[in-house]
């Protein structure tokens, strides 16, 4: 490894997996039982309401049960103690990257935490239930309130900082991702483009495995406490 100061660390589903939060492309092609243009795109919303907010009224109840695994852990122990720049980029909803200690975090697909009014525009932190319709804590206008999740179609969050961060990063790490959906999946070629050292940390290989100066296959918990422990080691 060079002369590392500015690292980015993009996330998967996969981090989560030994938490006990499931994938998205399990080998059912099914997420939690439904196809995903069923419940993650806004047609499934504006089709079906009901069954939209009541899937991630389960998935944001389900966090209340799970807990972080080495992998969060290690990456907030990184955050605590890395001196240069970081940012860790996460494509998750679930809130275990804050718990296991990560700040310099940013959630590219939204989150299962924050809600999004439709009527008034503004975001705001929410723990409950949508599918009752309740009002919105900013406006206080009910039956607009929808999950502030990126589905698909829809445009990811904090693109220019992310761009920024990974063209003026050294080293670039995947962990847990199939590197199925864009623009996440083409993050590895920026970084390359831009110079970086590029290592994918996964079960099995992802879609963009030949794209990585490295790839070490199995479990996060095992590989990203390892990972960080050499980064801040050496
Ligand atoms: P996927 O479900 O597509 O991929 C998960 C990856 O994690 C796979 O490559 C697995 O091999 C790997 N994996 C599973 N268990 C693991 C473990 N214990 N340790 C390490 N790796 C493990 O999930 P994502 O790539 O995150 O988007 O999916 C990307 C996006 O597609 C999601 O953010 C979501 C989804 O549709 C939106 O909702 C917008």
């Amino acid at each position: 490894m060079g002369d590392i100061r500015n690292i980015v660390v993009l996330t998967g589903a996969g981090i989560s997996a030994e938490s006990g939060v499931p994938t998205f492309r399990g080998p059912d092609g099914l997420w939690e039982g439904h196809r995903v243009e069923d419940v993650a795109t806004p047609e499934a919303y504006r089709r079906d309401p009901d069954l939209v907010l009541d899937f991630y009224d389960q998935r944001r109840a389900k966090l209340a049960s799970v807990e972080p695994n080495p992998a969060h852990v290690a990456l907030g122990r990184l955050d605590a103690e890395w001196k240069g720049k970081l940012l860790i980029v996460t494509q998750n909803v679930d809130d275990l990257h804050e718990r296991g200690g990560a700040e310099r975090l940013l959630h590219m697909h939204g989150e299962l935490k924050s809600a999004w009014c439709l009527s008034c525009g503004e975001r705001h932190p929410f723990d409950g239930k949508m599918a009752g319709y309740p009002a919105c804590a900013v406006c206080g206008v009910s039956g607009h309130v929808r999950p502030d999740i990126v589905w698909f179609g829809e445009m990811p969050y904090r693109m220019e900082e992310i761009d920024v961060a990974i063209a003026t990063c050294d080293l670039f790490v995947s962990v847990g991702t199939s590197g199925a959906v864009y623009p996440a999946a083409g993050f590895v070629q920026s970084a390359r483009y831009a110079g970086a050292e590029t290592l994918e940390l996964n079960l099995d290989p992802s879609e963009g495995s030949i794209f990585f100066n490295e790839s070490r296959m199995g479990r996060a918990g095992d590989l990203v406490p390892e990972w960080v422990d050499a980064v801040l080691g050496g």
